[in-house]
């Protein structure tokens, strides 16, 4: 009975699977924060992709690791960085069946670490990420993503404008089907650490992403991004992380239109694993209950580490 008038379903339908690409290894590295989650060869995320497709996962979200950083994070938009030639590979393997969504930031490939470029130097009290002149970046990524085979691009990066450069840029270049993931309201938030870990990123200084990110206590300001991100033509939009803010994803669901994605975080995923490696939870139910928990709220769609795990309990049979 409780089955047949439960209110809120978790498939895997509803779920995204980040994954990691790194440039330049042989083997797939574990990333220690971050249990279960690799940065995969490109050979291996081939061959987890096609896994996926085959447990009926319908989309996979890409974030990249070069080799060489720099200070444009020139590495994001060259047509051999290594997320272009991963989306090459998974076009060709599973373009036809999975959804490749792409990751659009430069702070895995800066080596000052932040998510645009600097108006000066690195670590300097009086710098600051160049909001305008990030946005031309941004546009080169966009086109390189798309040329590339990826399917939507996700401004992950807060800049003001994004949304329109980006669509302006992919329009310009004959991918006016390539859509829109826009990061809208994204928290200054701690729980990123893990992902950190995944990507080698770490900010040159004292430095912070709080004047781009959201304020945690603001909750009235992530309708501004998101209103401003539609108005640019954002075709769906994200609120990042999850739990924290399940109060924004409601909020965001009852007054827009498009999709709502919500992004459980390296951060979340971690906290549970450590508690359940501990023996302090049981790992099944948290995870289960929490991703529920963000789809009772309002996310249709949910990017968590938790996908394969997911897609193979329900593929095993386990009641969920
Ligand atoms: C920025 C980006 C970040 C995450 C996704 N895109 C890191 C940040 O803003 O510091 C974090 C995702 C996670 O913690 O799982 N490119």
């Amino acid at each position: 009975m409780r089955d047949l008038v439960a209110e809120t379903q978790l498939d895997v339908r509803h779920l995204v699977a980040p994954l990691f690409v790194r440039e330049g290894i042989s083997e797939p590295q574990p990333i220690e924060s971050l249990p279960g989650v690799v940065q995969h060869t490109r050979d291996s995320l081939r061959e987890e992709v096609r896994q996926l497709a085959d447990l009926g996962v319908r989309a996979v979200i890409l974030f990249g690791v070069p080799c060489i950083k720099d200070s444009i994070g020139s590495g994001a938009f060259d047509p051999e960085g290594i997320v272009q030639v991963a989306l090459r590979d998974l076009a060709a393997d599973v373009g036809d069946r999975v959804v490749l969504m792409a990751d659009l930031c430069v702070d895995e490939y800066t080596d000052h670490g932040h998510c645009g470029v600097l108006d000066g130097p690195a670590g300097h009290p009086d710098t600051s990420v160049d909001n305008d002149a990030t946005l031309d970046v941004y546009a080169r990524i966009a086109v390189a993503q798309a040329d590339a085979g990826a399917h939507v691009v996700a401004p992950s990066g807060m800049m003001d404008g994004q949304v329109g450069v980006i669509r302006a840029a992919l329009d310009a270049a004959g991918h006016q089907q390539v859509a829109i993931l826009a990061y809208s309201a994204k928290y200054a938030s701690g729980l990123y650490g893990p992902f950190r870990d995944a990507v080698d990123c770490s900010i040159v200084g004292e430095g912070d992403r709080k004047a781009y990110q959201q304020d945690w206590r603001n909750a009235r300001e992530a309708m501004v991004e998101v209103e401003a991100d539609l108005a640019q033509g954002a075709d769906m939009v994200m609120v990042k992380p999850a739990l924290s803010y399940l109060d924004i994803i409601a909020a965001v669901k009852a007054r827009v239109d498009v999709p709502v994605a919500a992004y459980h975080v390296s951060g979340e995923y971690a906290m549970i694993k450590a508690a359940a490696a501990n023996g302090w939870i049981d790992h099944d139910a948290v995870a289960t209950e929490q991703l529920t928990a963000i789809r009772r709220a309002g996310a249709d769609l949910i990017l968590t580490y938790f996908t394969r795990w997911f897609a193979e309990s329900v593929a095993a049979g386990k009641s969920t």
